[in-house]
């Protein structure tokens, strides 16, 4: 009876130990973390500097707390299939959490699936999942920012700057005739972006007359291809420039540098995200104002959730975080351009 006992014992003892081994495993007990990043496509400008971000914020998290971090990153070069394999490659290669930059927003169901069975935490980036993929588990994120209030603050920059300088409305018809530079069809922040800067114009009493638009899906070169066909088609006509980004902006301001247009016959571009050449342009008065998509910010956001997800026992709990994160943008002219000057170079 006693030995029955003691065997009891031991058992339950060994059990507890069993237990509480897996609960650690589970609420990360980290002391190295492993992350997996796929972009839709990493010579994007913009990802490729707020990658970079990440990078150094998680370390810096990493070095607060002793844990060793290592990330790999894989370009997905614009192929769902290809990122669906390589996030496959990544969970085997033993990432702890996974960042995801979805080639087709539209698209995530066999990542999500993939995740949720091997229980890797994804955080997907930049371009936004539908709210419904995201809603299958608790253990799904999203950062990045809204896309609403860029095209608003490109529209009040805008405004601004035409009710300021009377010359932007060079024919002097009381109406700004303009083009647009698009972003990838699809994608959340293209459209939006164009009719909310668009809209902010009309409301704020600026008169405005469409002359075209060129689709450069946020690449410089494509941007500069679809300026050169705009300038053909409308020559000195056009007064004013949206661009969804700013290297599509620098694209458009290199067809008129192609064609040495001089300074009187080149139209205001604005863009948005403040890349570091984009700022460069601000300063140099090529681009006359962005709105700050703040990579520092989402950045930071990404990292803190990755710490998050990997050492606190309560996850779901921490109010920091919901499975949408958006972070503010912020307007940027030449008055205050310094400033995101400096803080981006900090970060790096
Ligand atoms: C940025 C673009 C970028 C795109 C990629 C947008 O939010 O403004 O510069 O190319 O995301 O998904
Ligand atoms: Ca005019």
């Amino acid at each position: 009876m006693k030995q029955k006992k003691f065997w009891k014992l031991i058992f339950c003892g060994v059990a507890v130990l069993l237990l509480s081994a897996c609960a650690k495993t589970q609420t990360g007990d980290a002391s190295r973390i492993y992350v997996g990043i796929s972009c839709y496509d990493q010579t994007d400008v913009f990802i490729k500097e707020l990658v970079t971000s990440f990078e150094g914020e998680l370390k810096r998290n990493g070095d607060n707390k002793d844990i060793s971090t290592l990330v790999t990153t894989r370009d997905a070069a614009d192929s769902q299939r290809r990122q669906n394999t390589q996030v496959k490659e990544l969970i085997d290669a033993g990432c702890n959490v996974l960042l995801v930059n979805l080639v087709d927003r539209t698209d995530s169901s066999e990542i999500i699936e993939l995740a949720k069975k091997k229980k890797i935490p994804v955080i997907f980036f930049n371009r936004e999942p539908v709210t419904e993929d995201l809603k299958q588990w608790n253990k799904l994120y999203y950062v990045g920012g809204n896309a609403k209030e860029s095209g608003v603050m490109q529209g009040e920059l805008a405004a601004d700057f035409i009710r300021g300088n009377n010359d932007v409305d060079r024919n002097r018809d009381g109406k700004i005739q303009y083009v647009v530079l698009e972003g990838e069809p699809g994608h959340q922040d293209a459209i939006i972006r164009t009719e909310e800067a668009v809209n902010t114009l009309k409301a704020s009493g600026i008169k405005l007359e469409k002359l075209g638009y060129g689709v450069a899906n946020w690449n410089r070169s494509q941007a500069q291809n679809r300026m050169l066909q705009l300038i053909n088609q409308y020559q000195n006509k056009i007064e004013l420039v949206l661009s969804n980004n700013d290297d599509m902006a620098l694209g458009g301001i290199d067809a008129y540098a192609k064609l040495n247009r001089t300074e009187s016959s080149i139209p205001v571009f604005f863009g948005i995200d403040g890349t570091d050449e984009g700022l460069v342009a601000v300063k140099q008065g090529l681009l006359a104002g962005t709105v700050y998509n703040d990579k520092e910010g989402q950045a930071k956001k990404m990292a803190d959730l990755v710490m998050m997800l990997e050492t606190n026992d309560n996850s779901e709990k921490d109010s920091r975080f919901t499975q949408q994160n958006y972070l503010p943008y912020a307007k940027i002219t030449k008055e205050n351009v310094a400033d995101y000057q400096s803080t981006s170079s900090s970060s790096r």
